[in-house]
């Protein structure tokens, strides 16, 4: 197949989920093209059978370069295999109501821009403190430590799962 792959970020982490499964689906045998939704205005999907559309959630939101590509191309990607992996901290945890706001916001996100993904995988992030400024990093050490996570300052925290990727890829692209 001919894949598309576009992806959000705002910390570098689902760029890195992008990359991989660009990655992954190129070693299973598809043509695939990775690019960052700020740069997809004048993408023409017609050339495309499948896409992977990707973005990350910060404060209840995903970035809205996303909903802007998601909603310029809603009928094309409508006729696409498609598949969204919103990537956040909540996906690596079991609270009932986080996983819920993670579906709803998914949800509202398919309402606002007129795409109804095939598929819909929540992806565990990182903490990403090489990243984050003064007050990100405060903030986030605070969040951590609420929910009983011991990181370390100045030192990134990965929870993605990278196996159980590789088997929804291939589940999905076969
Ligand atoms: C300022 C900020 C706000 C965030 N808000 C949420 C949130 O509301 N829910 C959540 O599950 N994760 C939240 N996260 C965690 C991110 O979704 C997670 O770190 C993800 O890996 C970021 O991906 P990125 O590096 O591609 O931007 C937040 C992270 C930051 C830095």
């Amino acid at each position: 197949m001919n894949i598309l792959v576009v992806y959000a970020t705002t910390e570098g982490q689902t760029r890195r989920i992008a990359r991989f499964c660009a990655d992954h689906l190129h070693g299973a045998g598809h043509t695939v093209e990775l690019l960052p939704a700020a740069e997809g205005a004048e993408l023409d999907l017609a050339r495309f059978e499948a896409a992977v559309l990707l973005a990350s959630v910060h404060a209840g939101r995903y970035q809205p370069e996303i909903g802007t590509f998601a909603s310029a191309h809603a009928k094309g990607l409508n006729r696409l295999r498609t598949l969204f992996l919103p990537v956040s901290l909540a996906a690596a945890g079991d609270d009932a109501d986080e996983l819920a706001d993670l579906d709803r916001i998914a949800t509202d996100f398919a309402a606002e821009t007129g795409w109804t993904p095939g598929r819909v995988e929540q992806v565990a992030g990182a903490f990403r403190f090489t990243q984050y400024d003064f007050f990100k990093s405060w903030a986030m050490r605070w969040i951590a430590a609420r929910k009983g996570e011991d990181v370390t300052p100045n030192e990134d925290r990965e929870y993605t799962d990278w196996s159980a990727l590789r088997a929804l890829l291939a589940d999905w692209a076969g």
